[in-house]
């Protein structure tokens, strides 16, 4: 019998409406819009307004319209898994506000807190419930209001991120397309150079915390981009190597949106050309869990059932990985 894989039957995005121009950013921190573009690749990024909307608002709209798409009801779901590090509270997971907003009702659902590479994290845990059998359609989603964890006085971090959700629908398939390998790491020795000082079980939110700024996302942008071009170029080529694929059999790089400059030494890493690359930065800025879902949705159209595609991602943790996909179908009409 043929291996039972986990096939992307469908994709789709959410940001919201408010767009965050780097002119208007310039207006908040000394900083220009030149600066942004030419180190990150930036322009512009969405941002969640409101009062009381946390990361569930935008991963309910993706989920929803996903649902839509793909002809499925709500109450065949099996699980749902949200990747995301701004969960709307501490508990309960999103994905179970989620899971109810939807009303997937037949589904188990939990959160999976691995920062930018957690999309990635939870493709490959999904993929395993279908492997099995146990689970026949499994929503992967990836949400994050970074807008919500941004200190936007501190001018080297703020830039770079926005708020954003995607969503997958992982299903079984006997063909020979869907999640084939995938390689993940991580190396907790990196919270030292990015993380969140408060607001957890070590250090409870206080008074002390708040004057302090520790409610922020703390990033030592330089200390992180070294490893991040490192880790994330080697795992990709590494993924390629086992699987022996070189840069023809490779259809689309759909790397994490973090700074265009790591995304172009990891596709110089691979021997992958620009225009293989899929790019959304300079719209959405970093994303976190929501940039690998997001170029899938954006590229939708141009992908072909066979395709290879190689994700990929590096973030807070340190996490990273490469995921290898076959793409499963072609564009829809
Ligand atoms: O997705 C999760 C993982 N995160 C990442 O992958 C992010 C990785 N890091 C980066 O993308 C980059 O490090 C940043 C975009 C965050 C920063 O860029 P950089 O080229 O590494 O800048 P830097 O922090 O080394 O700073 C260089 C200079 C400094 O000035 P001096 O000391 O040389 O005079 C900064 O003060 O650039 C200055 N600077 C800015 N200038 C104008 C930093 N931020 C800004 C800014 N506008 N927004």
């Amino acid at each position: 019998m043929n291996k039972i894989r986990a096939a992307i039957t469908g994709v789709q995005g959410y940001v919201p409406d408010y767009v965050l121009t780097n002119k208007e950013l310039e207006t908040m921190v000394d900083t220009t819009d030149e600066w942004i573009t030419s180190r990150t690749g930036i322009k512009e990024r969405h941002i969640l307004k409101g009062e009381d909307k946390g990361s569930s608002v935008m991963a309910i709209e993706a989920v929803k319209d996903l649902l839509e798409k793909t002809k499925t009801r709500p109450e065949e779901i099996d699980l749902l898994i949200c990747a995301t590090v701004t969960p709307d509270m501490v508990f309960p997971a999103t994905a179970n506000i989620v899971c109810d907003a939807i009303g997937a009702k037949n589904a188990f659902s939990y959160d999976l807190m691995a920062a930018c590479s957690g999309f990635l994290y939870a493709v490959n845990t999904g993929s395993k419930f279908i492997e099995t059998g146990s689970c026949k359609k499994v929503v992967i989603v990836g949400s994050d209001k970074m807008s919500s964890i941004v200190d936007y006085t501190d001018r080297s971090t703020c830039i770079i991120f926005g708020d954003g959700a995607g969503a997958v629908m992982l299903e079984p398939t006997t063909e020979e397309v869907g999640v084939m390998d995938s390689i993940l790491r991580c190396d907790g020795a990196g919270a030292q150079h990015l993380h969140m000082k408060a607001g957890g079980s070590r250090r409870p939110a206080s008074l002390e915390t708040v004057a302090a700024r520790e409610h922020f996302v703390y990033q030592e942008g330089s200390a992180v981009f070294k490893f991040a071009v490192t880790n994330m170029a080697d795992v990709s080529a590494e993924i390629m190597e086992r699987n022996q694929l070189n840069a023809d059999d490779v259809s689309w790089l759909v790397p994490h949106q973090a700074n265009k400059r790591i995304i172009d030494a990891t596709a110089n890493r691979m021997g992958v050309g620009s225009e293989k690359v899929m790019l959304n930065i300079h719209r959405y800025g970093n994303t976190t869990s929501g940039t690998l879902p997001l170029c899938l949705w954006d590229y939708e159209s141009q992908l072909k059932k066979g395709d290879n595609l190689i994700l990929a991602a590096f973030g807070g943790g340190f996490t990273w990985g490469s995921v290898w996909i076959k793409w499963a179908y072609d564009p829809k009409q």
